[in-house]
């Protein structure tokens, strides 16, 4: 027998392929590499890269080495670039399954450039900068000794250089400052490789500064339609997902009674209280109680407790709420909606934390045209 979906994640693949071409035709010439590192964010990067590339996306990016084998091993052959820090001993791997690495200092150009030599061909590469992040990357000052390591190490195919602002909401001053720290960096590079691409803008730059789409653009949040306050009028993205559960159990609870580990909530007054399956493994952290809101029957009602596996809902203003209800944790029920953004940031979380730490017991649903495609769970 089929089990029964109690709890689910449906990823609308229309929505993901319409926010894909909109943000392609927003920035005009620019390449639009989408992110698919952490499961694409929560959705599931497999089905999620498969569907790009039959759109006919042909370059996406990771974080790790093994999300990109992961992509390779389900069929994806577009152009792979990981985008995280790669050990040494990973760097074979990643000829093996044909990944870009991003590489960040001149010992792993070498080690990059050796394995290039054993393979008998060249291997194509990004070089990472640091505009002020302090993560992966070259200093600005440490452009010639890049450069200069390059010219030296004729195996490596340079296909790019990029960068990742620390702060693209945070002001002029910051910004042009690294963005004046990437073009100084990268434009030595251009008369002896004028193919390279230059990229550092992501979702918050596209949404914010036009002139930093340079050649190409790395998009995570926006792809999947997260809410940000500063979406320009001609850019309409879509969420891609809705996150629905059950009604488990109802009762009512007398004053002094607690509700949760630790007692942090005592009920003060007799209150109706909605169990759901979902806890800790679901998105739901300790900020979330006492702030967040769900649907059932149309109406919001209050987070009052969350454990690993459960989570109670206050139902007190709902009577009629019983076992088997739907819940509606980010989608729209009745005339209410709540956005990924909004349930994220009632935990302090934001939209791609919430999904990162949502574990496949929530079961994700893919749909194109309204049928269902596929499913990725802990039982697929
Ligand atoms: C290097 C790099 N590029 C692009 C992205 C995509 O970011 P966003 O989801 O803001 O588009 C990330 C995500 O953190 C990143 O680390």
């Amino acid at each position: 027998m089929r089990p029964e979906i109690v709890t689910k994640m449906e990823v609308n693949l229309d929505s993901l392929l319409y926010n894909y071409q909109e943000i392609k035709r927003h920035v005009g010439k620019a390449e639009v590499v989408p992110v698919l590192k952490n499961g694409a964010y929560g959705h599931g990067a497999v089905p999620l890269a498969k569907s790009l590339q039959e759109a006919g996306c042909n370059h996406m990016a990771v974080a790790m080495v093994d999300e990109g084998i992961q992509l390779r091993r389900a069929g994806i052959t577009a152009e792979l670039l990981v985008l995280g820090v790669v050990l040494p001993q990973q760097l074979a791997t990643m000829v093996e399954y044909e990944l870009t690495p991003s590489l960040g200092d001149v010992a792993s150009m070498r080690a990059w450039a050796q394995l290039a030599r054993q393979a008998g061909r060249q291997l194509p590469c990004h070089l990472a900068m640091d505009v002020g992040l302090g993560r992966l990357g070259f200093l600005p000052e440490q452009a010639e000794e890049a450069l200069q390591a390059l010219r030296e190490l004729p195996e490596l195919k340079l296909r790019g250089i990029r960068s990742h602002l620390s702060h693209p909401a945070g002001g002029k001053e910051l910004n042009d400052r690294e963005f004046a720290r990437f073009q100084q960096f990268s434009e030595p590079f251009l008369p002896e490789y004028p193919e390279i691409v230059r990229h550092l803008a992501a979702s918050k730059a596209v949404l914010l500064h036009p002139h930093m789409y340079l050649d190409l653009v790395r998009v995570g949040g926006i792809l999947y339609g997260f809410d940000y306050e500063y979406y320009p009028e001609t850019l309409k993205l879509k969420p891609l997902l809705t996150y629905t559960t059950k009604v488990g159990h109802v009762k009512t609870l007398q004053p002094g009674w607690g509700v949760g580990y630790g007692l942090n909530y005592v009920v003060q007054k007799p209150i109706r209280v909605a169990l759901l399956p979902i806890g800790w493994s679901d998105g739901l952290c300790n900020q979330h109680i006492g702030k967040a809101q769900m649907l059932v029957r149309g109406q919001f009602a209050t987070v009052i407790g969350a454990c690993t596996d459960f989570a109670m809902l206050d139902v007190t203003h709902i009577p009629e709420v019983s076992v088997d209800d739907e819940v509606v944790i980010i989608g729209s029920q009745g005339e209410n909606s709540q956005t990924v953004g909004e349930f994220a940031s009632a935990g302090q979380l934001t939209a791609s934390q919430l999904l990162g730490r949502t574990s496949l017991r929530v079961a994700r649903v893919y749909t194109k045209g309204g049928i269902v495609q596929d499913e990725l769970s802990i039982l697929s």
